[in-house]
């Protein structure tokens, strides 16, 4: 076979390997070449409905479509004297049943159509992978944080020890950062199931193509709207990156405080050893691999974006072979993000926390001198400015017992707190750490009842979400089944 038929016309063949390899698309090509035999089955069972194609060469090309779905495409369809695995494999199914049956199938078509519905088709399967492992992650989050209420830890700001807060507060606020990447996946999602196929190379087609008919066989949810738009964008890759990419700066940083976090400086938790590595020289070193290596990643999603968003952003309509290029740019983007997410989730689970550790901390650098103001405040009657500045010279003075802050009340505000009523026992109370906590309880803080009441609410939202990404696969499951079967019913006529 290995002739590009697409030359015979108009064009010699006398191009290098180089200029070959060069201009193929051949090396990221496997990640369609299924949906691309999908595509040819449901444009063929569409071609006979209309009765474009005749019944012999529509029995012929289905029987060879189907075996190219149950075997693969033929290795020789991947050579690269072809552009791309839709030339490679038309001289497949040409070499398989001849040009008078097998020269029929491109009707009312162009590969610049095939190419968009077959990336969009493959990644509605990626984007429904990172939904899925999106929601495994958030089920691991939330577990912890229902496991942790009480666990009391600093929180920080500029990475210095701020306010106590708990375990459970610290991986809600992660959860809702990936909820929300659910959404722009969800949101993406939508937009990316619409069917380019029937456009043809941009200006549709004279022949009386049915385009419901084959955006239904594959489980789009319609056909778009203008020809020229469904060959010439590519906005759906840049928002699915674009989404990739969000995700991934919340999984970096996630990932950047187990790093941090299981240092010996800090030891608030130990990964487990197998998401650890160890060192080629230094026996004694367990290192957070994982967790950098998923750093460095969201850097490969970030470039994939700025790769293909540069790539779009000077393309004139309608189709260009610029686009071509994008398109490995998208698969390693959606990736890298969704293998990350699954193993930011074993990461996780398995992960040992030190809560004896984040206890000890809980109380370093005065951080519960923000509730001891807030207490000179509601009890004793203080402006919260003067509070602030009288438990902030006290800190300065080294020390937040009763005698240093009534000398620090004198000093800044010539006031007299333990004549407001101030005793030693109120101080310790609100410098205590769970106690702090425990006042926190307005929507969205760390008090226990309130971290309970998010544990449950998230999981109802969680649930929604894993229902709904189920759904859609189950849809575009049943659509492509169905496809099959009406293709064997074709061939077997
Ligand atoms: N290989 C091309 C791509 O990946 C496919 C289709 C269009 N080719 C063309 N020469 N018009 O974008």
């Amino acid at each position: 076979m290995h002739r590009d038929l697409l030359r015979r016309g108009r064009l010699s063949d006398d191009r290098t390997g180089e200029v070959m390899h060069f201009l193929s698309s051949m090396t990221a090509d496997h990640w369609i070449a299924e949906m691309d035999i999908q595509v040819d089955m449901a444009h063929l069972l569409m071609l006979r409905e209309k009765e474009i194609i005749g019944e012999d060469a529509a029995r012929a090309l289905m029987g060879a479509l189907l075996s190219f779905h149950e075997d693969g495409v033929p290795e020789e369809a991947y050579d690269e004297c072809f552009e791309d695995i839709h030339a490679g494999k038309e001289a497949a199914l040409i070499a398989r049943v001849g040009e008078e049956f097998g020269g029929r199938l491109h009707m009312g078509r162009s590969r610049n159509d095939e190419v968009a519905t077959c990336i969009r088709m493959r990644l509605r399967e990626e984007l429904l992978g990172c939904m899925a492992a999106v929601c495994d992650l958030r089920r691991v989050l939330l577990d912890l944080a229902a496991a942790h209420r009480e666990t009391i830890m600093p929180g920080f700001t500029h990475l210095q020890h701020a306010q106590p807060t708990t375990l459970a507060h610290h991986l809600l606020a992660y959860e809702a950062a990936f909820g929300r990447d659910f959404g722009r996946l969800a949101d993406a999602y939508g937009r990316v199931n619409e069917c380019p196929l029937g456009a043809a190379a941009f200006a549709s087609t004279g022949y009386p193509i049915d385009r419901a008919m084959t955006a239904g066989l594959l489980g789009f949810e319609r056909p778009m709207g203008n020809s020229m738009d469904a060959v010439a964008t590519r906005d759906f890759a840049l928002e699915s990156l674009s989404a990739c990419t969000v995700m991934m700066t919340n999984a970096s940083r996630l990932c950047e405080e187990m790093v941090v976090w299981s240092s010996a400086f800090v030891r608030f938790v130990q990964l487990a050893d197998g998401y650890s590595s160890t060192s080629s020289i230094m026996p004694q070193k367990k290192n957070p691999d994982t967790a950098e290596i998923m750093r460095a990643k969201a850097g490969t999603v970030a470039g994939a974006l700025a790769g293909a968003t540069t790539i779009t952003k000077g393309l004139p309509m309608s189709y260009n072979r610029d686009l071509q290029e994008l398109t490995p740019h998208l698969w390693r983007g959606v990736a890298a993000a969704r293998e990350s997410l699954v193993v930011l989730a074993g990461m996780l689970s398995t992960a040992t926390f030190d809560t004896d550790r984040m206890a000890a901390e809980s109380d370093r650098g005065f951080s519960t001198a923000t509730e001891l103001a807030d207490v000179l405040v509601r009890e004793y009657g203080l402006p919260f400015r003067t509070a602030h500045s009288v438990v902030g010279r006290a800190v300065k003075q080294g020390a937040l017992d009763l005698a240093t802050l009534e000398a620090a009340a004198e000093e800044v505000a010539g006031l007299s707190l333990t004549e407001r009523g101030l005793t030693a026992e109120r101080v310790a109370a609100a410098l205590d750490p769970a106690i702090s906590v425990a006042e926190r309880n307005a929507i969205g803080g760390p008090a226990p009842d309130e971290t309970a009441r998010a544990v449950a609410a998230r999981n109802t939202d969680l649930a929604a979400d894993e229902a709904a990404t189920a759904g859609l696969a189950k849809a575009i499951e049943t659509a492509l089944a169905r496809l099959v079967d009406e293709a064997r019913r074709l061939a077997e006529a």
